[in-house]
């Protein structure tokens, strides 16, 4: 690809861009949120044309017609939101469009081994017969994963295909990549997990506000480079430094908490200004908790106090009013109203705060709540007033946060809140999480990135198959002391997550 540009109205996503893949490459682009990795990449596939530049394959120029066009010419791309059909099966959504055949009627029986034999090549246990709609994020993730690898690609594209896999079934998609690379196909890599790329990475583009910035051999750059190129500037640390001590206050208190077939009973504590990571592999039930506590799913039984009273969560929106907030890992399903714009999406939690005396929105109100927030998390849109759906996947995310901080809660569940923000945007994540501390409020940190649980929070509750295994001092543990809470247990079984629809 040879400058290429494109752009949305008044947004430039694209400004020249160049980009080469090699047979048997594995090509990472990095960027910040909203730099254009997904947009070139969707240039390449056929969903946009670009308004500019040049495609060539195998050194003939051409134009890239569609999808099916792309497809054909052996151009896969497994995109970053989620596309599957939720009311078909597993197999369905495998060969949707290109269902094997006998005479007029769909060959099921073949239908099915095919998925079967993509999903067994992703070591994934998913039944090809399931429907859709009742897996888990990271299992849809394993199925969009095998539909790519069934369509035979010669490049394959995979946008942020780890973001919603935990550490197993990253590591497996990792030796797939590797099998394809070994059979030349050329990959390009999207993935803001720096640290996963070190594994597989031959070159490295970098992108920056749709510019093309540089293109390095992985060998001979570094993540610091990287990073540097990324920002355009210095980022020298990680995390906030630890100046927030917790008060003894207990905030929340869950005594017994339990879903039968899913996890517990519980009991544990949050305290005022407390960061509580919870750790542990995926299908360990922490999202399960977090859900219950906010009112999402059902409970078998328990109790929870906030400030010492007891309250009662039937709903999210009793949740809600007792000023507790959930800030979900799938922001489609249920964080953000993607047809609703930036703005609205902001107020949505708190209109109340917005209204005037006759109970209408003041406009202008929610503008400036709006612009307030868009500035402090460095949402990257044209305007207030942009649908939701059409920003770059990390400022998506932080609109739901956005959301959130602006409804004032005094417990906040954030849930996987960096997956597929920009190292530059997750620091500016983790301040907030620790000014929301400092002024007393509780956060509950589920995240699969062990660095950012030890590195944010003030004491670490490792879960293991639905049970609370320890809770340890975040200051005085390593990534190792959780692992090994996190995976040894008496009956060690393939981790999954449990269904919720
Ligand atoms: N269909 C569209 N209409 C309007 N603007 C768009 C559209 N698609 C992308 N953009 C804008 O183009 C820019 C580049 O977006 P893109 O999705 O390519 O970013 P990205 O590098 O993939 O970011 P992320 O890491 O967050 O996924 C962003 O500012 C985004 O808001
Ligand atoms: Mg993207």
């Amino acid at each position: 690809m040879q400058g290429v540009c494109k752009r949305f109205d008044n947004v430039v996503a694209l400004a020249g861009v160049a980009l080469d893949v090699d047979r048997g490459e594995v090509h990472a682009i990095c960027g910040e949120n909203g730099a254009g990795k997904s947009t070139l990449m969707k240039i390449l596939s056929g969903v946009y044309t670009p308004d500019e530049g040049e495609i060539r394959i195998d050194g003939e120029p051409l134009r890239i017609q569609g999808l099916h066009h792309a497809q054909a010419l052996g151009i896969v791309m497994i995109h970053q939101e989620l596309n599957l059909v939720p009311h078909l099966t597993v197999a369905e959504n495998i060969w949707l469009g290109r269902e094997p055949r006998r005479g007029w009627f769909v060959d099921q029986a073949r239908q099915r081994e095919g998925a079967r034999a993509c999903l067994q090549r992703l070591a994934v246990d998913v039944d090809p017969d399931a429907q859709v709609s009742t897996l888990s994020l990271a299992q849809q993730q394993m199925v969009e994963i095998a539909k790519a690898l069934s369509m035979d690609a010669r490049l394959l594209i995979m946008d942020e295909p780890t973001s919603s896999l935990g550490e197993t079934d990253s590591a497996q998609l990792l030796r797939v990549v590797k099998d394809l690379k070994r059979a030349g196909v050329g990959i390009v890599y999207i993935s803001h997990r720096l640290d996963e790329l070190d594994e597989i990475v031959d070159r490295v583009t970098i992108l920056r506000d749709g510019h093309y910035i540089a293109t390095r051999r992985w060998a001979e750059t570094s993540i610091d480079e990287i990073v540097g190129l990324m920002v355009g500037r210095e980022l020298n640390q990680q995390f906030p430094p630890p100046t927030r001590q917790p008060c003894a206050d207990v905030l929340l208190r869950v005594r017994g908490l339990r879903r039968d077939g899913a996890f517990g009973p519980l009991d544990f504590e949050l305290r005022r200004g407390e960061i509580l990571g919870f750790a542990g592999l995926v299908g360990a039930g922490r999202t399960e908790v977090a859900r219950a506590i906010f009112g999402a799913d059902a409970v078998s039984g328990g109790d929870i106090k906030l400030h010492g009273q007891p309250v009662h969560i039937r709903s999210p929106r009793d949740a809600i009013r007792a000023g507790i907030a959930y800030v979900s890992e799938d922001r489609k399903a249920h964080g953000l109203a993607v047809k609703m714009s930036v703005a609205h999406n902001i107020s949505l939690a708190n209109l109340g705060a917005l209204a005037d005396r006759f109970g209408f929105i003041d406009a202008a109100r929610e503008r400036q709540t709006a612009e307030r927030f868009i500035g402090q998390l460095g949402i990257r849109t044209p305007s207030p007033d942009q649908v939701a759906r059409l920003l770059s996947g990390g400022n998506q995310q932080k609109v739901v946060i956005a959301k959130w901080l602006f409804r004032q809660a005094r417990v906040i569940l954030f849930d996987e809140p960096t997956r597929g923000i920009d190292v530059g945007a997750k620091y500016a994540i983790y301040e907030l999480m620790d000014q929301l501390a400092a002024q007393g409020v509780g956060i509950v940190l589920i995240s699969s990135d062990l660095p950012e649980v030890l590195g944010m929070s003030d004491r670490v509750a490792v879960f293991r198959q639905g049970q609370l295994a320890q809770v340890l001092d975040a200051r005085h543990c390593s990534q190792h002391d959780v692992m090994h809470h996190a995976s040894v247990g008496p009956t060690e079984t393939r981790a999954l997550e449990p269904s919720h629809s």
